[in-house]
């Protein structure tokens, strides 16, 4: 393999620079999709895509693409990617580092003047976290026909809808279909990423390669009870949607622990809200998870049981909604081996492992061949402010990235 050597204090230094974008006061990012703060972030990715020399285009559902070509331009791309969008008060390592790792990647392919046959595109996806509208993966859904024009009147918590938000980020969403890539036309799809978990750090390894993701499902649940006079109201009379709730989240812990996966409530709303008023309504989320799809379906299951029995129990009544629900992926062999030789060529040692978090590659992985790399997370902490991975091994990661796109390119 020809030396291709990223340059790791450039790629740090746009990692800190993007990682400014969105600061938060307890110095986490908050940048959710389309809002002020990613619009800036968007123009500072398009920017570095135009100087590291990529043919730079936005598409229909607003990811932009950075993209060197090869000698054949009319040959399946490879492409690379990951998000610039964040939860709330999140890191500032999640998803930047695949898109800035990408973009370091390409710009030292370029540079070492190694010819491709194979245009390689680095691809920052609109709307990963969904941590503004409820629905995540806009933009890779976009990418693979996924999408459906229901996502585009999901609003955010002012009330403002996807449709206003891309037209505000100047896109028209009536034209999102044409985003879509047919399966001829991408030869396979490789993600770097933070491992957001605790496993590379315990293993102390730098880098490690996916060999399957965890598929996440977001369950929307609204209990409705009777307002009431929290003081004159008998306990016994009350119709209460909180206290339904809250013996709901306890049995989504036992039902996730049950099925051997994982389940969380992250998001909760009281209404009318009042200390001295007993909820009339309690809008909640379930986030529940697992590597196997039918034993994530019978969390699902077990899950809506809990929901009858409490309601009935609690004389309240429940709705509930899917707002999200991607399946969990096998990484392709093919592409696991080639990231394995990539660890080979640079040093490093092969070490596979599953994946928790959920990711815009188990999107792409239903039209392509795809596989992700790891890189260690301190702590094992994401989605808080003090995600963090060292230099060091960011560099390793795009490294691996680097060797990986170069020999699918050839
Ligand atoms: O939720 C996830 O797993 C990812 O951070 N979107
Ligand atoms: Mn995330
Ligand atoms: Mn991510």
């Amino acid at each position: 393999m020809e030396q291709v050597n990223i340059n790791q204090d450039r790629l740090w230094n746009t990692i800190m620079e993007l990682g400014t974008i969105g600061k938060t006061e307890n110095n986490g990012v908050t940048r959710l999709s389309l809002s002020e703060e990613d619009l800036q972030a968007r123009k500072y990715i398009i920017d570095l895509m135009k100087e590291a020399g990529l043919e730079v285009r936005v598409d229909e559902v607003g990811n932009i693409i950075g993209k060197l070509v090869g000698m054949d331009d009319e040959l399946p791309v490879v492409l690379t990617g990951s998000h610039i969008d964040t939860v709330v008060d999140g890191g500032m390592f999640d998803g930047a580092l695949g898109v800035l790792g990408g973009i370091e990647a390409l710009r030292t392919i370029k540079e070492s003047g190694v010819t491709l046959n194979h245009s390689i595109e680095i691809v920052s996806f609109t709307d990963e976290e969904g941590a503004r509208f409820g629905s995540g993966f806009i933009g890779s859904k976009g990418m693979t026909g996924e999408l459906e024009e229901k996502y585009f009147s999901l609003t955010d918590k002012n009330g403002v809808s996807y449709e206003k938000a891309f037209e505000n980020a100047n896109l028209d969403f009536t034209n999102f279909s044409l985003a879509k890539r047919t399966k001829e036309s991408i030869k396979a799809y490789v993600e770097l990423h933070i491992e957001q978990g605790r496993v590379l750090e315990m293993e102390d390894l730098p880098v490690g390669i996916v060999t399957e993701v965890q598929g996440p499902a977001w369950m929307d649940v609204h209990i409705k009870g009777q307002a009431d006079h929290a003081g004159a109201t008998p306990i016994d009379l009350r119709k209460d949607a909180s206290l339904a709730a809250a013996e709901i989240m306890l049995l989504v812990e036992e039902i996730a622990v049950k099925w051997q996966g994982v389940a969380t409530v992250g998001q909760m709303e009281f209404k009318p809200g009042n200390a001295n008023i007993i909820p009339e309504s309690v809008h909640f989320s379930v986030d529940f998870r697992h590597t196997n799809k039918q034993k994530r379906d019978y969390m699902e299951h077990d899950i809506l049981n809990a929901l009858q029995e409490i309601t009935k129990k609690r004389n309240v009544d429940f709705s509930t909604s899917i707002q999200m629900k991607v399946d969990p992926m096998k990484c392709s062999s093919n592409i696991v081996r080639e990231i394995e030789q990539s660890c080979r060529e640079t040093k490093l040692p092969v070490f596979k492992m599953k994946c928790g978090a959920g990711h815009d590659a188990q999107i792409l992985g239903k039209i392509t061949d795809f596989g992700m790399i790891f890189i260690r997370s301190k702590d094992g902490l994401s989605h808080n402010p003090q995600e963090w991975s060292s230099k060091e091994d960011c560099a390793k990661g795009t490294q691996v990235l680097c060797h990986t796109l170069v020999r699918l390119a050839k």
